[in-house]
C-alpha cells in the first residue's frame, strides 16, 4: 500500500479503536530467542522475564508487542506472525527485524572492507543481496547500515561503519540504503534500512564502547551527522538511537537529537527504535528516576519504540498517559509512524513468507558471486615491494600458508553474523588449494595457537564465536613446524590478525599489537629467507610497524565473507587487481590514537611528523592509501573557472593514465584546503572520488563539481553552514598525499 490517503485513513480507524494498552504494544519490539526454548527452566529462568520465548509469545498474544528481532527462521516467523494475527483484536501483523549487517545467508565482506572499494555500486549490490535473502525467510527491517564515523580504532565497532570520514562515509551510507530498500519502502525482495547509532557513537570516550561521547556542535554538524542525513536523504525508513549520553544528555531521551535535528531540521518522517534496552539505560545514566521515567523521557523525546531485552518501559506508558506525563497523542503520532510502515511493507495483506521459496533464494548461486566480486574490490594492497604479488602459478613449485586465521570459516566471516553456512565458507588456504592445488603443491602449518580475549564476548552465548584452543599443541614443536614448512616453499603466505571476536561490539581494545604470538610467527617464517606476503584479516588498523619494514608484500582482505578465500587467490594470482583504498588512516601504534588526516593546521606544522620525540607521528598508511598489481599517472589538472560567487559551482577535470602494463582499477581522489576564513578549516578534506578502471595504456578524463554542498560547513558561532569568501586549494591523486595542485577562489561570502 502506498497511497498516503488510505494509510492515514486506514491508521485513523485503528487509532480510534485501540486501546491505549494495545497502542504501548505496538511501540514495543522484543528480543525473541528461540533457542532458549531448549534451556532447563533453571538457565532461563536467569533471563528478564521478558527475553523467556513463552513470555514473549503470551505478549504477541495479548497485542503486547508490535514488533520482534533475532528471528530468523520462516516457519518460526509465520508461526509467530500467526499468534500475533490471532491475538489483537485489529489484525496488526509484527514486523520483524534483525541485524544484517554484511549479509543473511550469504556473507558479504564487512562494512568497513566494502567502504574500503570505494565503490557506491559493489556496496549496493551486496547489500541487495542481503536484503533479497533477509525478506525471503520474513525479516522485514534490518538495523543497518551503521553510518558512524569512527576515530578511535581502539572502538571494536569501527568494523561496522565506513571510517573516518564524512565524505565517503555519506557515499557508503546511502549507498547501503539504496542496496537495502530498493527504490523505496515495500520494494519487493528488500527490506527497510535502520542507519544507527544516532548519534555520535564512534567518539566513545577511550574507543571504550557504549561510553560517553563529548563532541563540539562543530564536529556533531561537520563530521558525525552528514553520514545519517545522507542515509535519509536516500530515503531510510527508520532510526536506531545510540546507547551513550551525547554531551551529557542519553541519546536515546536527547530532545535536540531525535526531535528539532531529526524532525525539525531533517525532516524524517519514519520511525525510531532505541537500541537494546537503551530506553531502560535513561534510569542507568542516571537521567530518569525509575523505568516508568525512563520511557516516559524516551517517548516524549521522539524515542517511538522501544527494543527490550528485558521489562519493557514503554508498558508503562498507559500509566503516563492517564497521570498526564505522556500525551495520548504523541503516543499515538508514534504508533502511526509504526503503523505506516507496516502498511506500506503490505503487512497486513501479506503477513506471511513462503518457506519454500525461501530455501530457493538462500541457495542462489549468484549470491556467492556478488560476494566474491565485493571481497576482491575490498582489498588493499599496501605494500608490494619489487611487485612480488602477483604470484607467477605456472613457476610456484610450492605455496606455504602460514597461521590459524587462515584456514579458520568463522574468522574468515567477521563478526556480526548468525546465518552463515560454515561448509560453504571458502577460507584463505582452501581458496589457495582450489586454485593451484592441482599444479603446486600447497602446504599448511598454523605455526601458533589462536590468541584470546582475555574477557569474554557478549556472542560467546551464540556458540562458535572464540576459537578452540587446540588440544595437545606443542608450541615450541608447531612453530618450528611453520618455519620449517617456510624454508621448503618457495612463497609464504602468512595471514595475521585479529580473531572476529576481538572486534565488532563490545570489543574495544586497548592496543593495536597483533594479538598472541603472530609476530613472534612472522618473524620466524621471515627468517627463513622464503619470500613472504602477508595477509591482514582485521576491521581496524594493526601495529604493522615490522610487517611494513620486513615484509615485501602486504594486502589487507579484512574479513572477507562467504567467498573470502576464492576472492583472495584471484587477487594473489592476478585474476583479480587490488584497487581498495583505505578508509582510514593507519597509525604506527596505539599511542598515536586518535590521528586523523583532516585535522587542522597549528603552530610549527612543519614538525607534524615529530610530534612525539619516540616515533614518527604521520601514519604508517595514509587515508585513501591502496596500491595496484599497475600504475596510475595524473596530468591536466585544471578548472573551468579560477573564481566563483559563493553558491556558484566549478567543474575540476583531470587525465589519469594506466602506465602499467595490466588493467587496473584506480580511485581518484580530490581534496581541498580553505586557507583562511571564520573558522580553522582542515589541512585537506575529500570532497570527491570515483573508482575507474583502465586498461593497461588508457587515458580517462575524470570530472568531479565544487559547489555550496562541498565547499560549505557548519559554523559553531553563526550556528547555521557558511561559505567563506577565501581561495581554494585542491589536490587530485590515488590518497590523500596528492600532490597535483589547483586552486580557486570564491569571491563572497554566504551565511
Ligand atoms: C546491539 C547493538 C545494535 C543492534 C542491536 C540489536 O546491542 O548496539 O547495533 O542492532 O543491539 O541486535
Amino acid at each position: 500500500m502506498n497511497d498516503p490517503n488510505a494509510i492515514r485513513e486506514h491508521i485513523d480507524v485503528l487509532l480510534s479503536q485501540m486501546s491505549v494498552e494495545e497502542k504501548a504494544g505496538q511501540l514495543t519490539q522484543f528480543f525473541y530467542f528461540g533457542f532458549m526454548r531448549d534451556i532447563p527452566p533453571g538457565a532461563a529462568a536467569e533471563l528478564p522475564m521478558s527475553n523467556q520465548p513463552q513470555h514473549v509469545e503470551e505478549a504477541l498474544a495479548r497485542g503486547a508487542a508490535g514488533s520482534l528481532l533475532f528471528v530468523r527462521e520462516p516457519a518460526e516467523i509465520n508461526r509467530l506472525q500467526r499468534l500475533a494475527l490471532e491475538g489483537n483484536r485489529h489484525n496488526i501483523p509484527v514486523i520483524f527485524g534483525f541485524d544484517v549487517i554484511h549479509g543473511f545467508r550469504t556473507i558479504l565482506p564487512v562494512p568497513i572492507a566494502m567502504a574500503a572499494s570505494w565503490d557506491p555500486e559493489t556496496v549496493e549490490q551486496g547489500q541487495a543481496v542481503a536484503a533479497r535473502e533477509a525478506r525471503a525467510v520474513g525479516i522485514h527491517w534490518t538495523f543497518a547500515p551503521m553510518v558512524d564515523i569512527s576515530r578511535d580504532p581502539r572502538w571494536g565497532r569501527i568494523i561496522e561503519g565506513a571510517g573516518e570520514d564524512p565524505y565517503l562515509g555519506a557515499a557508503i551510507a546511502a549507498a547501503q540504503v539504496r542496496g537495502f530498500q530498493g527504490a523505496g519502502l515495500g520494494t519487493p525482495e528488500r527490506v527497510i534500512a535502520g542507519p544507527k547509532h544516532f548519534a555520535g557513537y564512534g567518539a566513545a570516550l577511550g574507543g571504550r564502547d557504549y561510553d560517553e561521547a563529548n563532541l563540539s556542535d562543530y564536529e556533531l554538524w561537520n563530521v558525525y551527522l552528514p553520514p545519517f542525513k545522507a542515509a535519509l536523504d536516500a530515503g531510510a525508513g527508520n532510526v536506531m538511537t545510540a546507547y551513550m549520553p551525547l554531551n551529557g544528555v542519553p541519546a536515546t531521551g536527547n530532545r535536540w537529537l531525535l526531535d528539532e535535528v531529526l524532525r525539525q531540521t531533517w525532516g524524517f518522517t519514519g520511525w525510531v527504535v532505541s537500541d537494546a534496552n537503551a530506553v531502560r539505560s535513561l534510569q542507568t545514566h542516571g537521567f530518569a528516576q525509575d523505568l516508568a521515567e525512563a520511557g516516559v523521557f524516551g517517548l516524549n523525546a521522539g524515542c517511538d519504540m522501544e527494543m527490550a531485552i528485558a521489562d519493557a518501559a514503554y508498558a508503562h506508558l498507559p500509566a503516563a498517559v492517564a497521570d498526564g506525563r505522556v500525551a495520548e497523542t504523541a503516543l499515538d503520532a508514534s504508533v502511526r509512524r509504526v503503523l505506516e510502515a507496516k502498511l506500506r511493507l503490505r503487512l497486513f495483506d501479506e503477513p506471511f513468507v513462503d518457506e519454500e521459496h525461501a530455501q530457493t533464494v538462500l541457495n542462489d548461486p549468484a549470491h556467492r558471486e556478488v560476494a566474491r566480486r565485493a571481497a576482491e574490490r575490498s582489498a588493499v594492497l599496501l605494500r608490494n615491494e619489487n611487485n612480488l604479488l602477483p604470484l607467477d602459478r605456472d613457476s610456484l613449485g610450492t605455496l606455504a600458508v602460514i597461521g590459524p586465521l587462515a584456514d579458520s570459516q568463522r574468522d574468515t566471516l567477521g563478526p556480526w553474523c548468525f546465518e552463515f553456512d560454515l561448509a560453504e565458507t571458502v577460507t584463505v588456504l582452501a581458496g589457495i588449494r582450489a586454485k593451484i592445488g592441482d599444479r603446486a603443491t600447497v602446504t599448511y602449518a598454523p605455526g601458533i595457537r589462536p590468541a584470546q580475549r582475555a574477557f569474554p564476548s557478549m556472542f560467546d552465548m551464540f556458540g562458535g564465536n572464540a576459537p578452540e584452543d587446540p588440544a595437545d599443541f606443542d608450541d615450541a614443536a608447531e612453530l618450528q613446524r611453520a618455519a620449517d614448512v617456510a624454508r621448503a616453499a618457495d612463497v609464504a603466505v602468512v595471514v595475521v590478525g585479529e580473531w572476529q571476536n576481538m572486534i565488532g561490539e563490545a570489543a574495544s581494545r586497548s592496543s593495536l599489537d597483533l594479538p598472541g604470538r603472530q609476530l613472534e610467527l612472522l618473524q620466524a617464517v621471515v627468517d627463513t629467507g622464503t619470500p613472504v606476503v602477508v595477509l591482514v584479516l582485521n576491521g581496524r588498523p594493526l601495529d604493522l610497524r615490522w610487517a611494513a619494514a620486513n615484509v615485501p608484500a602486504i594486502l589487507d582482505i579484512w574479513y572477507p565473507g562467504t567467498q573470502g578465500g576464492t576472492a583472495v587467490a584471484n587477487l594473489l594470482f592476478g585474476d583479480a587487481v587490488p584497487g581498495g583504498k583505505l578508509p582510514f588512516t593507519w597509525p604506527r601504534t596505539g599511542g598515536h590514537i586518535p590521528l586523523i588526516y583532516a585535522h587542522t593546521t597549528s603552530h610549527e606544522p612543519e614538525r607534524q611528523d615529530r610530534r612525539y620525540w619516540d616515533e614518527h607521528s604521520t601514519p604508517l598508511f595514509p587515508f585513501g592509501h591502496g596500491l595496484s598489481y599497475t600504475t596510475f599517472a595524473y596530468e591536466g589538472l585544471r578548472l573551468d573557472r579560477d573564481r566563483i560567487e559563493a553558491g556558484e559551482t566549478l567543474t575540476v577535470a583531470v587525465e589519469v593514465r594506466n602506465t602499467g602494463a595490466r588493467p587496473g582499477d584506480e580511485v581518484v581522489q580530490l581534496y581541498i584546503r580553505q586557507r583562511h576564513g571564520r573558522a580553522a578549516r582542515p589541512v585537506r578534506e575529500l570532497k570527491g572520488f570515483r573508482r575507474v578502471t583502465l586498461q593497461a595504456g588508457e587515458t580517462r578524463t575524470v570530472e568531479f563539481t565544487l559547489g555550496p554542498d562541498e565547499l560549505h560547513y557548519w559554523h559553531p558561532l553563526e550556528r547555521t553552514w557558511v561559505i567563506d569568501a577565501a581561495t581554494f586549494d585542491v589536490w587530485i591523486g590515488g590518497d590523500v598525499t596528492a600532490e597535483l595542485h589547483a586552486e580557486f577562489a570564491v569571491q563572497n561570502s554566504a551565511g
